[in-house]
C-alpha cells in the first residue's frame, strides 16, 4: 500500500497566516515592524533560489526587511563589518548568513558574530547549547520544521526508535537533539548515521521514525526502510531532466512506508515558515527586553 503523505506545503501555509497575523498583532500593540536580514554572498545558484523564496515570503507576511547581496570576493573582516552594523541596527530583529559561503571565507566565525538575539538561524554556539540544554530558544529551521509537521500530523515520538541519518549543524545534529527533548516531538530513542557509519542501511531499518538528511540523491530505497515506517526526506537535488527529488527514491519507499514527506512540497515549505517565525519571536524577544520607550522614559 502507497504511503500517506506529510504534507509539508499546506502546514507551511498554515503557519505563514498564522506568522501573518502575529506580525500584524505585533505591529498594532507596539507599532514594531519585524525585520528580517538575509545576506547572500556570491552567485551559488541553488542558495539565490532559497533566498528569494525566504524574501517573498518575509513580504507576504508582513515581515519587513531586505536580502543585502555582496559580491563573492567580499573579504571576512567585510562581511563580519556588515554583521556589526545589522547587529547593531533597531530595525532589524532577524539575521540569516545564508550558507555555504564562498571558499576562503571562515563560516564558524561569521556565524559567532551574529547576535545571539537575532540569530533566527539557530546556529549560534549561544542557540544551539540552549538547545542542548533542553532550552531551547532559536532553533535551527529544518529540524524545527520537521517537528512541526510530525506532531501537527499525529505522528507519535515518544518512546519510537528515531534514527537521522547525517550529521550535519544545519539538520542531522539540531534534529537528533530536538527528538531527544522531553515533550511533544521528542521523547525517541535517537541514533544518528554519519559517513563513518558502517552499515547504516542495517540501522535505517530498526527506525520507526527514518529522517534522511545525508545530501545523496535517491540514496535510500525500500530496502533501507523498515514496513510501516514513518520516514522524512530533508533532501532537495535536481535530478535528471531537470525534475526535483530528495535523499529518498520516492517510488520504491512509498511502497514500504506508512507516511512520506514528498520533495518538493515536504520538509521545503515548513523551513521557510519556522523562519519567519522565528522572525516574530526575535523580534517580540527584542521588544520585551528593550522597549524604545523605556530610554526616553528614564
Ligand atoms: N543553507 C541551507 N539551509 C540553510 C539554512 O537553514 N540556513 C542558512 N543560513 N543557510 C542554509
Amino acid at each position: 500500500m502507497a504511503a500517506a503523505i506529510l504534507d509539508g506545503r499546506a502546514l507551511a501555509r498554515q503557519i505563514r497566516a498564522r506568522v501573518a497575523a502575529d506580525a500584524a498583532a505585533l505591529k498594532a500593540e507596539t507599532g514594531l515592524e519585524a525585520g528580517l536580514v538575509v545576506v547572500l554572498v556570491g552567485e551559488d545558484p541553488a542558495s539565490q533560489v532559497y533566498v528569494r523564496n525566504k524574501e517573498s515570503a518575509a513580504r507576504e507576511a508582513g515581515i519587513g526587511g531586505r536580502v543585502e547581496r555582496l559580491p563573492a570576493a567580499t573579504t571576512q573582516a567585510e562581511l563580519l563589518d556588515w554583521i556589526d552594523r545589522l547587529n547593531a541596527d533597531p530595525a532589524v530583529h532577524g539575521i540569516l548568513v545564508q550558507l555555504p559561503l564562498p571558499a576562503g571565507l571562515d563560516e564558524r566565525a561569521v556565524i559567532e558574530r551574529i547576535s545571539p538575539l537575532k540569530d533566527v538561524d539557530g546556529f549560534h554556539p549561544q542557540n544551539f547549547g540552549l538547545l542542548a540544554q533542553g532550552a531551547p530558544r532559536f532553533v535551527p529551521c529544518t529540524p524545527l520544521g520537521v517537528r512541526e509537521l510530525l506532531i501537527a500530523s499525529g505522528v507519535e515520538t515518544r518512546g519510537k526508535r528515531a534514527v537521522v541519518l547525517g550529521r550535519s549543524r544545519i539538520v542531522g545534529l539540531p534534529m537528533a537533539l530536538l527528538l531527544m527533548q522531553k515533550g511533544p516531538g521528542g521523547d525517541a530513542t535517537v541514533t544518528v548515521c554519519h559517513t563513518a557509519t558502517p552499515d547504516p542501511q542495517a540501522i535505517a531499518r530498526e527506525a520507526d521514525l527514518l529522517i534522511v538528511a545525508m545530501g545523496r540523491p535517491e540514496a535510500v530505497t525500500a530496502e533501507w526502510v523498515k514496513p510501516g515506517a514513518v520516514v522524512v526526506d530533508v533532501g532537495i537535488h535536481r535530478g535528471a531532466g531537470g525534475k526535483l527529488v530528495g535523499d529518498v527514491h520516492h517510488a520504491s519507499v512509498a511502497e514500504v512506508a506508512s507516511r512520506l514527506t514528498p520533495v518538493p512540497g515536504g520538509v521545503g515549505p515548513m523551513t521557510i515558515a519556522m523562519l519567519l517565525s522565528n522572525t516574530i519571536q526575535a523580534a517580540r524577544m527584542i521588544f520585551q527586553a528593550q522597549p524604545p520607550s523605556s530610554e526616553s522614559q528614564a
